[in-house]
């Protein structure tokens, strides 16, 4: 996507040919930074500390980190360490474990000289494919758009309300939830986003809200408590988020606040769609409730906000009292029976075992 009439995607490789550009997520809307990663300790901090977030993304930063070390000592002790050091950077996204794994198994069997450059080429491949995903993702999404448009009044928008970033700064490009979006713009659908805010680290606010000024999508910021008013009043035709991991019978663990969305649109009679691409399904556990873990995240995020002070610089200050306990589960789980459809890149599934083994019959 375009930041200023440049192309970026959130990833790519330096100029030097072995370092990894990303985007530095931390500092956004107000100030676009990029750093460079040039070992795998830096992969790791980088997803960590969220310079990098969103589940594909995660994953694709992931795979280059695997690269990095290998460039570094390509030993089988090397590559075991790698993975581990890599998957301990944040539980919940199954993309994480997902690109690790296909990583390893491709370069375990390879003589530890051939390791580096296949890495790259793996991580290449893999931020591809994404971007593949998420078009597809798109034309499928875009078609659940186009028959709502159909119903409305020539000229009038679609209102739709999105959770968190699950724009294309939390993939390689274009996004999930927002590539229908991206899609119903081309052609010519008028669109209105509403953007929960998403506390505590405002990836609403600061992220997709960074992405739809650049790309010129109409949208309202939130709160995160006006989604179920809003739907109360009819404002909302349709509700589209991402996912971290959802189970193989169609439980979805996003963000969280995910949950209470998808409460209020059942309760509205509001269609809850979620953009799933495939490495996002966690094929080995069914109740997500029960099985997904949940990170628990610094308190930090709670007691404190990022802005822009008085003086143009970004700050952070805190908003509770000193002394006061605060507790910072990043994600929640949506039962799939709050779930209308799982848009995937090969089309939109129930939300169900049957669904999805019906789109993805090599899973048995
Ligand atoms: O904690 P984050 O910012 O990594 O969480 C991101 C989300 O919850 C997204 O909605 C999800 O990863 C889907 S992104 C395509």
């Amino acid at each position: 996507m375009k930041v200023d009439g440049r192309a970026y995607r959130t990833i790519w490789l330096n100029v030097d040919g072995w370092g990894v550009d990303v985007i530095d997520q931390r500092w956004l809307p107000h100030e676009f930074r990029v750093a460079t990663l040039r070992n795998v300790g830096e992969a790791a901090t980088a997803i960590r500390d969220m310079w990098v977030r969103g589940a594909p993304l995660i994953g694709v930063t992931a795979a280059y980190g695997v690269a990095l070390a290998m460039r570094e000592d390509p030993s089988d002790g090397s590559l075991e360490a790698a993975w581990e050091r890599l998957y301990a950077t944040r539980p919940t996204a199954i993309n994480l474990r997902w690109a690790l794994d296909a990583v390893r198994d491709r370069l375990r069997p390879l003589e530890p000289s051939a390791r580096a450059a296949l890495g790259y080429a793996q991580a290449a491949e893999i931020a591809a494919e994404d971007i593949a995903i998420n078009r597809a993702i798109g034309r499928n999404g875009l078609a659940i758009i186009r028959k709502i448009a159909e119903k409305k009044a020539p000229g009038e928008p679609v209102n739709i309300l999105t959770h968190c970033n699950a724009g294309w700064l939390a993939t390689v490009d274009y996004g999930t939830a927002t590539a229908p979006i991206y899609l119903a713009m081309e052609e010519g659908i008028p669109v209105h986003v509403y953007i929960d805010e998403t506390r505590p680290r405002n990836q609403g606010a600061s992220l997709t809200a960074w992405e739809f000024v650049h790309h010129g999508t109409p949208h309202t910021l939130i709160v995160d408590n006006a989604g179920g008013h809003l739907m109360q009043h009819g404002l909302v035709d349709m509700v589209i988020v991402g996912t971290d991991r959802t189970t193989a019978r169609g439980d979805v663990c996003n963000k969280i606040g995910t949950y209470l969305k998808a409460l209020a649109a059942r309760d509205n009679v509001v269609p809850f769609y979620v953009a799933l691409p495939s490495p996002t399904i966690d094929w080995t556990v069914d109740d997500g409730v029960k099985e997904i873990p949940i990170e628990e995240r610094s308190a930090d995020e709670v007691d404190f906000v990022q802005g822009l002070g008085a003086d143009g610089k970004v700050a952070r200050v805190r908003i509770s009292p000193a002394g006061s306990r605060a507790a910072n589960p990043a994600f929640d789980v949506t039962p799939a029976r709050l779930v209308t459809g799982l848009i995937t890149e090969r089309g939109v599934a129930a939300a169900s075992s049957e669904g999805l083994r019906a789109l993805f019959p090599e899973r048995g």
